[in-house]
């Protein structure tokens, strides 16, 4: 007699030519986001093939089902289904169709794992109680998808949520799970230096912003270094600076764009006061002013639930074993499943999939198709541990 951690392994095991097909089909067919119809589409059939219920979220992109086995508590699992704007340099056979559109970020391999998960899972109906709901949710890149999905109130007495980044730098075979921050909040900036333009050989009749840039660029450097506890973890980085037309003009403005990366919302008050302050004292003490917009920050980070990591944890090691399953290391990258989060607990996860030296958004990058099956194991265990004990525990 198997237990059920084995029979999810057998499943997926059998699963996993039929993954890497599917895996394939979706990597040579990329959609940007909220163009995602031809994907969303194979996701339907599919589905539909395994006759899971497809509910209707008025979404215009992505797809919601249902698997329903009698009376219980509700478990969403989540995968992000669209591609990135980037020219396909892989030179793989199932590589991109479409011009400058390509599966860099691994979300064709989100797709297949939780296509996997649903395929396991109907067959296992029997073997649990509750309900498991299916999010393929457009629009992760475009840091939108999220909402829309919570809006069409898919979430609505979801008890538990799961979902799993692949990660370039973990071998196939292991995943990643860690409780609280994995992922950052993140926003952009603007600074600009207004001053008084004039010649460049007579300064001292003008009131030049680009020393007064210089000065409030490096001074933004010691607010990681001198401001930010240093247990915890921010960046700040000015991407694009512009002012002027020639070198002999003293431009009357200078504009400053940049990026914030926080995990608490202490931390990202710390280092919007500090920018501000930063930016308006320095212009002052140089005779010019600024005026700084932001950090407005677009996401919450990706918190990961003492409870639901647990549970990720138990149903993980179970059917990997507990030397495969690290503990996860967080990035200041950013993810909207932190909007799942802030309504239902949920656990974020990586799942390794080898890629170390061409990593997310790189025109080669590319994933140990290994990781297709165990992504689908994972996420079902994790479905089936949480229902037994949400049941269990009501
Ligand atoms: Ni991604």
């Amino acid at each position: 007699m198997k237990t059920e951690a084995q029979h999810i392994v057998s499943l997926a095991k059998d699963l996993a030519p039929e993954l890497i097909e599917l895996r394939r089909y979706f990597h040579q067919h990329p959609e940007l986001s909220r163009e995602e119809h031809l994907t969303t589409q194979k996701i339907r059939d599919i589905l539909t093939d395994l006759e899971v219920e497809i509910t209707d979220c008025n979404l215009e992109t992505g797809v919601c089902g249902r698997i329903s086995s009698g009376e219980g508590k509700i478990v969403a699992l989540r995968a992000d289904i669209d591609a990135l704007p980037l020219q396909e340099k892989t030179g793989l056979p199932f590589a991109s169709l479409t011009e400058g559109c390509m599966h860099a970020c691994g979300h064709d391999s989100h797709i297949t794992w939780l296509l996997g998960a649903a395929m396991i899972l109907t067959q296992m109906k029997e073997k649990y109680a509750g309900e498991i709901r299916l999010i393929f949710q457009p629009a992760e890149e475009r840091t939108s998808g999220a909402k829309d999905v919570i809006d069409a109130g898919v979430l609505e007495d979801v008890n538990m949520i799961f979902g799993a980044h692949n990660k370039p730098d973990l071998p196939a075979g292991t995943v990643g799970i860690a409780p609280g921050y994995l992922m950052a909040s993140v926003g952009g900036f603007k600074i600009t230096v207004t001053g008084r333009g004039g010649h460049g050989a007579i300064p001292h009749l003008t009131q030049d912003p680009m020393p007064v840039a210089g000065a409030i660029l490096t001074g933004l450097q010691s607010i990681v270094a001198r401001n930010v506890d240093p247990l915890e973890s921010a960046v700040i980085s000015v991407g694009s600076i512009t002012g002027g037309t020639a070198g002999n003009i003293i431009p009357g403005e200078v504009t400053m764009t940049g990026t914030v990366r926080a995990y608490s919302p202490e931390v990202q008050a710390l280092v919007t006061r500090r920018l501000h302050t930063l930016a308006s004292a320095t212009a002052r003490a140089f005779d010019c002013t600024a005026e700084c917009t932001g950090p407005k920050f677009r996401l919450p980070p990706v918190d990961n639930d003492p409870e639901a990591t647990r549970i990720a944890r138990t149903s993980t090691e179970k059917i990997l074993g507990s030397d495969r399953v690290l503990d996860a290391i967080p990035v200041l990258a950013s993810e909207d499943f932190s909007l799942y989060q802030e309504r239902t607990p949920g656990c974020f996860m990586w799942i390794g999939s080898d890629s170390p030296d061409k990593g997310w958004h790189h025109p080669e990058f590319t994933v140990n198709e290994d990781c297709l099956s165990v992504g689908a194991a994972v996420l079902a265990a994790a479905a089936l541990e949480a229902l037994r004990e949400l049941n269990s525990g009501s």
